[in-house]
Formats: structure tokens, C-alpha cells, sequence
């Protein structure tokens, strides 16, 4: 992990040192024609490939929870998106150009999101943006990208509302509706649980939809939800709620949190002595929830985008590339941001001209498109419909425990 931490902060000074200023402010976004000829020579440290040309560029803009909470996310994600450029550049780019990207690192803060969509719309004059991670931030940018008419693709916010923001606003993960069929199905079905526990993070839209669909999936397949306990993102201390839940005797516990949070929980659950099986959702993504939560963490069930113990060649193939560059093993978030880079790339090849409606059309049209997790089919909500895996802690790591098809 050590290794691949390095490997994650190197790119990440080398992607964001050149920006200036974090976004600091909340301007009402002005919408903007993106025409290729107004893209501005970005700044050369902001942008994947070092050199570029004026007018011989193509630039994306990216927004990405790089410091804060949500650190993880945006640095895998952010590899994931580098990848794909780099190797559709070694392709010869797009269109004769080649491609560039400018982050911004919003502190994993919705309000950061929304102005850094903001500058990327108006200041950079970026064809489309990729990101969040975060449902809550993608939810503060989407409104900006779909007023100006800038195609967003969130590699990974599975929130449904998302994408219902407008015509502009794509996905290329499941949503939750579905992730949260898939844990309440597995919990009743698999793990033969009757009475379950939620722990809700009331600060969060990723967290409040998916305790929504749990208890509502978990209680028609004739399960029972014993109690929904809240807290709030960012919380160190969960004792008050975990002392709740553990009075509520439940035989499993569903915590559709983010991993720094999650991984606090399940320490401090078994400091107390609630000795039950935790479940969550992809949020638990991140070799920081080996690395903080430890053998707490150990035996819960998550539901997810990809496995690497996927053997298909275009999952090995994905790994061994990432691998020789990162020095790490591809989380789903870096599969995604991968996936969402190239769904863009392959749309503005397919496009008439790098126009946000031409764009937007051509990225609505996406079919068959196979990405690392799993093969994209845009429906006319924006959405693909994709399975999800099934995955066990053990050995301080997600093993690939069962597919569930949608
Ligand atoms: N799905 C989460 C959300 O919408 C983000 C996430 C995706 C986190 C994949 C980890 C892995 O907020």
C-alpha cells in the first residue's frame, strides 16, 4: 500500500500542482459556447500530456475529492482518467488533437464541486467534465454542467437523481436502486439474515438513497429492520449509536457509508462487543479500509462495480497496465474514472465536432461499449444497466464472493 500511496501522490503533484487558486467561490455559472477554438492553451502542468499545442488540444476537465474524507476516491479515480489518456494519445489522440485534462481537487466538499465545475465551464472551457465520486458533490455540479450545456459523465455516483439533474448529465456505474436490491437480496437470501440493523449517514445522498432501498427490498423479501440509526459524516465517535443498535439484537448490520467513516464504525462496534455481520455498499472501496479498520473490518459483505479477481482478459489486462504504472491494484474507482474517460474519448470520435450538444448526442448514443466494469449501454435515463458483484473482507482484502444481475 505504501507503494502504491506514493505512486497515487506523485501523479496526483504532477496533475494538480499547475492549478492556480482552488476554487474558492460559488458564482452562478455564465453558459458558454465550448467550441474548440476557445480552448485556452492549458496550463502545462495541469494537463496530462506536458506539451500542448495551441489549438492542437482537446481539454476535459475533471473535479475530484483529491485531500479531505474522500481522498481515496478522487486519487484512484484521477488514475484511472490519466490511464486512458495516456494510452488514447499514444493512439494518436483524437480527431488529430490530443487530449488534456485539468482537476480540481474539491476537498471532497460539495460546494468546491460546484465551483470547480463552474471554472471548468467558464474559465477553462473544457468539451465535457468527468466526476464526482461522491453523489452529494456530483448532485452540486450537475445543475452548472447541464445550465451550460457541458456533457458531464460521473464515472461512480450511483445516486439516481444524479443524472435526473438533466440531458447532460451521464453515468457509467449502476445506480442504487439496483446496489441496494443486490445487498437486501444477499443479506435475506444468502446470509439467511432476518433482522437487520442500518446505520445512515444523514449527510450524505449516496447514503440516505441506498438505507431507503435496503429497507424497502429487505422488507418485501420479508425481512426485518430492526432500527435506522443516523449519523453524520465526518463523526469520530459512534458509541451512542453503536450501543443503540447493539440493544436492537440484530443479526447483521447495513452501513451504506464511505470508508473512513465505516472503518471507524466497525472498530469502535467491536470494541463494544456487537459482534454481527456488517454489509455496505461500493463507499467501502479503498485499501484505507484495510488500513483503518483492520481486523474489524473482517467477514462484512459490500456490493461493488468490479473485482480484480475478475479473470476475463479485459479486467487482467486493465490490472497488469495500471499496475506497471501505479504500483497498485485498481479499486472500482479507478476502473470508472478509466471506463468514464474512455466512454468521452470514444464519443468525441464518433462526434461531428466537440460542440456540448454534439457531444452530449453522441455520448447519449453509447452501446456495447466494453468497459473494465462491465459493458455500457447508455439507456434514456443517462444509466447503464450493469451487474454487481458481491464481495468478502478477508485477509485484509475484497474477495469475489457472487454476481448479481440486474
Ligand atoms: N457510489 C458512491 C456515491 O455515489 C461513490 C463510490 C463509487 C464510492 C464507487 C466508492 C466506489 O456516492
Amino acid at each position: 500500500m505504501r507503494v502504491s500511496l506514493f505512486a497515487a501522490l506523485a501523479a496526483l503533484t504532477f496533475a494538480v500542482t499547475g492549478c492556480e487558486k482552488k476554487p474558492t467561490t460559488t458564482e452562478t455559472p455564465k453558459p458558454v459556447d465550448a467550441k474548440p477554438a476557445d480552448v485556452k492553451p492549458a496550463d502545462p502542468k495541469a494537463v496530462v500530456d506536458a506539451k500542448p499545442a495551441e489549438g492542437d488540444t482537446i481539454l476535459l476537465g475533471e473535479v475530484g475529492s483529491l485531500t479531505g474524507s474522500e481522498a481515496a476516491f478522487g486519487i484512484s479515480t484521477r488514475n484511472g482518467i490519466e490511464l486512458a489518456l495516456e494510452e488514447a494519445n499514444a493512439a494518436g489522440g483524437v480527431k488529430g488533437k490530443k487530449l488534456a485534462v485539468r482537476v480540481y481537487d474539491d476537498q471532497s466538499k460539495p460546494e468546491e464541486a460546484a465551483s470547480a465545475a463552474t471554472r471548468l465551464i467558464t474559465q477553462d472551457k473544457v468539451v465535457a467534465i468527468l466526476g464526482e465520486v461522491a453523489s452529494s458533490n456530483s448532485l452540486a455540479m450537475a445543475p452548472k454542467a447541464q445550465e451550460a450545456k457541458v456533457p458531464m459523465v460521473s464515472p461512480s455516483s450511483t445516486n439516481p437523481k444524479v443524472t435526473e439533474v438533466g440531458d447532460y448529465i451521464f453515468r457509467v456505474c449502476f445506480i442504487d436502486p439496483f446496489q441496494g436490491f443486490v445487498m437486501a437480496r444477499y443479506a435475506h437470501d444468502t446470509l439467511k439474515f432476518s433482522k437487520v440493523a442500518i446505520l445512515t449517514d444523514k449527510k450524505s445522498a449516496y447514503s440516505e438513497g441506498l438505507t431507503e432501498v435496503f429497507q424497502k427490498k429487505f422488507t418485501e423479501m420479508g425481512g426485518r429492520i430492526v432500527g435506522v440509526v443516523a449519523y453524520s459524516k465526518g463523526d469520530t465517535d459512534f458509541r451512542s449509536q453503536l450501543t443503540n443498535v447493539k440493544k436492537l439484537k440484530p443479526e447483521g448490520v447495513y452501513v451504506p457509508g464511505y470508508y473512513q467513516d465505516v472503518a471507524l464504525i466497525a472498530e469502535q462496534a467491536k470494541e463494544l462487543g456487537l459482534k454481527v455481520t456488517m454489509m455496505g455498499g461500493d463507499g467501502w472501496d479503498s485499501e484505507k479500509l484495510f488500513e483503518l479498520g483492520g481486523a474489524a473490518v473482517e467477514g462484512s459483505y459490500v456490493s461493488n462495480h468490479y473485482s480484480a479477481d475478475d479473470p476475463s482478459p479485459r479486467v487482467q489486462d486493465f490490472i497488469k497496465k495500471y499496475q506497471a504504472k501505479f504500483g497498485a491494484v485498481p479499486d472500482s474507482l479507478a476502473a470508472l474514472g478509466y471506463d468514464s474517460a474512455n466512454v468521452v474519448i470514444d464519443a468525441l470520435k464518433r462526434a461531428p465536432d466537440t460542440s456540448g450538444p454534439a457531444l452530449r448526442d453522441a455520448i447519449a448514443q453509447t452501446k456495447d461499449f466494453p468497459g473494465v466494469a462491465g459493458t455500457i449501454t447508455l439507456d434514456e435515463k443517462r444509466n447503464p444497466v450493469k451487474p454487481a458483484v458481491v464481495l468478502k473482507v478477508e485477509g485484509g482484502k475484497f474477495k469475489y464472493v457472487d454476481t448479481i444481475s440486474p
